[in-house]
């Protein structure tokens, strides 16, 4: 039984949204999210599929819902293509001269796509695709750097029924290599380079080194846009804007009629062991859940200009760059670089020049953009902003005061949106008309959602008494499986209750409000992102002078956590701060910088129970600086907790 400590802080402040908000808001207040909301859970499936009229089906569906043993399905018998209701669907609506994205690279000239322009540029890589024999559900492997290529890639496959599987491009070719392993992708789309503060990191050198084991894979595109030099491998390696040029590549692809349930994309994500796990979402189910969560959490309206600073490498890009926006009609801004680059005011100066009205981040940018000092948002016009959000964390109250204040000059909603990789999209969050805003808390279920904390037992949680996260009904934008291993996908999430099993622990409060408290797994989430401390430890481990690595979170003003390794070394091996800054590199450059360990202690021993087993919950209270280990008396040699505490670095 995990420990359910009670960190957070005790939060009383109530924000409302202003009558002017709540006017123009589509759900307007909490008496009608009520009503709607408790006619979705009575009839989820009356719900759902009066939402999903809204979209363009080829055949409507057979049946709503259906439970295949433990495996969900939404809206079988039905078909659509996804590409065409982000793109062809808003087309025919009147808006194809409306721009998708305001593309920002990290230096240079901004560039816009119209609907019409996007839908021509996917067409015509789809065409590539093709030509190149990727067929419908085969899986196409995505390392791309935040530029307008990588959603075009995506929406591509989308078009010919191809499952992409996007890599984010912080990983290296370690991360890259087990992933494409896993999938067994048949083609890879990568680049020269891509940029960050203004340093090119080795896209291509990457994938080349991650392609020496594997074979699936036959074609490699290549997108030019660092200009780096880089090798070209004959009859397999081909550059985008040649293949894009070519003769009888034509600027329009017809969509592929796919069914509700087959694949569209794959996002792997950390887990408790060091493989990670491929999560996978299907077509129609995903899609309205994207559409639907993105129009009414973020109260989208023709006129907004929609900014989500996260890159497509994650779910939240995926869902809330890509598809949920695309699919509303929305003009997105896209970003390529760092927050900070040139200057910490880079996000504000974006937010003036292209008047954007709504503004998604995660709470480690929060805090980082906060220590730089108020006087960095305070010389940029923020004054078109109306609506913020957050996403990746639990987020301190003091900085979401700071963001609603600072950013949101008072006026602006906050949404604290709570979501998986494996949801799909957001399931816990405030309506920004409608719910009261207690800082740090998600607030409430989205319509469709039954969440619930749970006892050890099974049995509910009192109000304000910390436990186990579950959903208790599906959703039409869960995940259907674990790519390639339906028994992990049983396991993980359905093995303990029965019901959806989140990983993260939560409490509810007495007026209905859930506060996430953390996770319950190995997963360490630094900056928002997810690690699992088993692919970090494997990669330690890796190192020639390494025997034994376990790796633990602690807390970190800017990252919420950081990672912080206990490494035994071979026998003979000197202890030095070279070899930890030889360690730290050697984990940046074959899983990727993000994993790196901030902290790492050498020792001669870790705690193991008789059994063998590494006591991470132990090395997690030693790395706090806390002495609070709970009973020791369990492990092997209960000597060494005190031998480490000593040694612990600061
Ligand atoms: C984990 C999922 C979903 C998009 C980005 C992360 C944590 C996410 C919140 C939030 C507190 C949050 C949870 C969750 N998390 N949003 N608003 N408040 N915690 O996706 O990488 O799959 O991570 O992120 O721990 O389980 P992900």
């Amino acid at each position: 039984m995990p420990e359910f400590i009670d960190s957070i802080l005790k939060e009383h402040r109530i924000f409302f949204p202003s009558e002017e908000f709540k006017r123009k808001a589509i759900i307007k207040s909490m008496a009608e999210y009520s009503k709607l909301y408790k006619k979705s859970v009575e009839n989820p499936e009356a719900f759902w599929s009066g939402m999903a009229q809204q979209l363009d089906w080829l055949k409507k569906w057979d049946v709503v819902l259906r439970n295949d043993a433990g495996f969900f399905k939404w809206f079988e018998g039905g078909y659509l293509n996804v590409s065409c209701n982000c793109l062809d669907r808003i087309i025919k609506s009147g808006k194809k001269d409306k721009i998708a994205f305001i593309w920002e690279p990290e230096s240079g000239e901004s560039k816009t796509y119209t609907y019409g322009q996007l839908l021509k540029e996917v067409c015509r890589f789809a065409n590539v695709l093709k030509k190149k024999g990727v067929q419908r559900g085969h899986v196409v492997e995505i390392y791309l750097p935040m530029i307008p290529e990588l959603p075009i890639a995506m929406l591509a496959c989308a078009r010919i029924g191809a499952i992409h599987s996007v890599v984010f491009a912080g990983f290296s070719y370690d991360a890259l290599k087990d992933r494409i392993q896993d999938s067994n992708a048949e083609l890879l789309i990568t680049a020269d380079g891509s940029f960050r503060n203004g340093k090119v990191f080795p896209l291509k050198g990457n994938a080349d080194a991650a392609l020496k084991e594997c074979p699936t894979i036959k074609n490699v595109v290549v997108v030019k846009r660092t200009g780096s030099s880089v090798n070209m491998q004959n009859s397999r390696d081909y550059w985008w804007h040649e293949l894009i040029k070519e003769k009888d590549i034509k600027d329009f692809c017809e969509p592929e009629r796919m069914h509700s349930e087959e694949s569209l994309f794959i996002l792997y994500t950390s887990g408790t062991t060091g493989k990670p796990k491929g999560i996978l979402h299907t077509q129609a189910g995903y899609l309205l859940y994207v559409y639907q969560t993105f129009k009414w959490i973020f109260d989208i309206k023709d006129k907004d200009v929609y900014f989500c600073t996260a890159d497509i490498g994650w779910i939240t890009g995926h869902s809330y760059i890509v598809y949920g926006p695309l699919s509303n009609g929305a003009t997105v801004v896209m970003y390529e670089g760092s927050p900070t680059f040139p200057k910490p005011d880079r996000f504000w100066r974006i937010v003036e020049k292209h008047k954007v009205t709504i503004f998604y981040t995660a709470p480690t940018a929060i805090r980082a953009l906060a220590k730089e000092g108020d006087e960095w948002p305070s010389r940029c016009n923020l004054s078109s902003l109306r609506l913020l959000g957050t996403v990746g964390e639990p987020i301190n109250p003091e900085a979401w005061v700071w963001y609603h204040k600072v950013i949101g000059k008072d006026k602006c909603p906050v949404v604290d949106t709570w979501w998986q990789t494996e949801t799909g999209g957001i399931l816990i969050t405030p309506l920004p008309g409608a719910t009261p805003l207690k800082p740090g808390s998600a607030t409430k279920p989205f319509f469709g959602i039954v969440a619930d904390v749970l006892r050890e037992d099974g049995s509910k949680a009192n109000a304000d008494e910390g436990g186990y996260l579950v959903i208790r009904n599906p959703w039409p934008g869960m995940l259907r499986t674990v790519w390639n291993n339906p028994d992990r996908y049983k396991h993980t999430y359905f093995e303990k209750f029965g019901v959806y099993l989140t990983g993260d622990t939560a409490k509810i409060d007495k007026d209905g409000y859930f506060w996430i408290m953390g996770r319950i797994d190995d997963v360490i989430k630094v900056a928002g992102h997810r690690i699992g401390s088993a692919e970090v430890e494997s990669s330690l481990v890796s190192h020639a002078a390494v025997a034994e690595a376990a790796v633990v979170p602690y807390p970190h003003e800017i990252k919420g956590q950081a990672i912080y390794a206990f490494v035994v070394l071979k026998n003979g091996i000197k202890k030095n701060d070279e070899l930890k800054e030889g360690l730290k590199k050697h984990v940046a450059d074959h899983v990727g910088p993000i994993a790196k360990p901030d902290k790492i202690q050498f020792a001669d021993d870790l705690p193991k129970t008789r059994s063998g087993k590494i006591m991470r919950r132990i090395l997690k209270v030693i790395a706090e600086g806390s002495t609070d280990y709970g009973n020791i008396m369990t492990l092997a040699d209960p000597g060494v907790v005190e031998v480490l505490a000593k040694n612990m670095v600061k």
